[in-house]
C-alpha cells in the first residue's frame, strides 16, 4: 500500500506524512529531500545549478542514500548526514532550478521507485507521476500567508520575506505541482496538524 501526500511549499506535508506514517506503522518518504540534497551538493561543489548534465554526473559519483524513517527522513552521502543543511535558505532558493530539470527528476524518481512498499510518499508529483496507481492520494494547500507564518518558526527571515520566497517557489514549481485528478484536496489553513492527520486516516479507513 502506498499513500501519496502532495502539496505546495510549507503546506505541512512532512509533518502530516510523518504523523500518518506513524499511525499506520509504516515509513514515509520525503521526495523533496532528494531535490534538496542535490541542490546542497551542487552548491557545495560550486556548480551552476542550471547545468543539469554536470550536476547529475556529480551526484552519480556520490554514494547518496535516502533513509525513510517514520520520525523524519535523513539523507546520507556515505557516512555524512546531509539532513541538517537541507532546509537552509540558500537551498530553498536554488531547489526549484534543480527540480525543473527532467534528468534530475528522473534521477529522483528512480530512487523512489526502488523503495519497498508500504510507505507514505510526500512531495509534488507523487500521485501524478511517480506512484500514479497509489490507492490513496491527498493534496494539501493553504494560503501563502498561513504557510509563511508556519515556516517562520523554522527560518531566520521575517514572515514577509518568507511569504515572498514561497510565492516565487510555488510559481517555479507549478509545472510539477498539479493535484492528481483522484487526489482528495485538503485546505490545511483552518486545521491543526492532528486534524489533518485524522482526516487522512479517516479517509483511508484507519
Ligand atoms: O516543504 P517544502 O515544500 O518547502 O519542501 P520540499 O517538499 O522539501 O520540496 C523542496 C523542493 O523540491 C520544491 O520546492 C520543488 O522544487 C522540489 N520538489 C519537486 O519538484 N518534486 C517533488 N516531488 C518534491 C519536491
Amino acid at each position: 500500500m502506498i499513500v501519496t501526500i502532495d502539496g505546495v511549499a510549507a503546506s505541512g506535508k512532512s509533518s502530516v506524512s510523518s504523523g500518518v506514517a506513524r499511525a499506520l506503522g509504516i515509513p514515509y518518504v520525503s521526495s523533496g529531500l532528494l531535490y534538496r540534497a542535490a541542490t546542497l551538493l551542487g552548491l557545495e561543489a560550486a556548480l551552476d545549478l542550471s547545468d543539469a548534465p554536470r550536476l547529475l554526473a556529480h551526484l552519480r559519483a556520490l554514494p547518496l542514500r535516502l533513509e525513510p524513517l517514520a520520525e523524519g527522513n535523513r539523507v546520507w552521502s556515505g557516512e555524512r548526514d546531509l539532513t541538517p543543511g537541507l532546509h537552509q535558505s540558500a537551498v530553498d532558493a536554488g531547489v526549484s532550478t534543480v527540480a525543473a530539470h527532467p534528468e534530475l527528476r528522473a534521477w529522483v524518481d528512480e530512487q523512489l521507485r526502488q523503495l519497498p512498499p508500504p510507505f507514505v510518499a510526500e512531495g509534488r508529483d507523487m500521485g501524478t507521476n511517480v506512484f500514479p496507481d497509489a490507492p490513496a492520494k491527498f493534496y494539501l494547500t493553504a494560503s501563502p500567508r498561513i504557510r509563511a507564518e508556519r515556516r517562520s518558526a523554522e527560518r531566520p527571515e521575517d514572515v514577509d520575506a518568507i511569504e515572498a520566497a514561497l510565492i516565487a517557489r510555488d510559481r517555479k514549481d507549478a509545472a510539477q505541482s498539479a493535484p492528481a485528478p483522484d487526489a482528495r484536496v485538503i485546505d490545511t489553513g483552518p486545521l491543526g496538524l492532528e486534524e489533518v492527520i485524522g482526516e487522512i486516516l479517516g479517509e483511508i479507513g484507519q
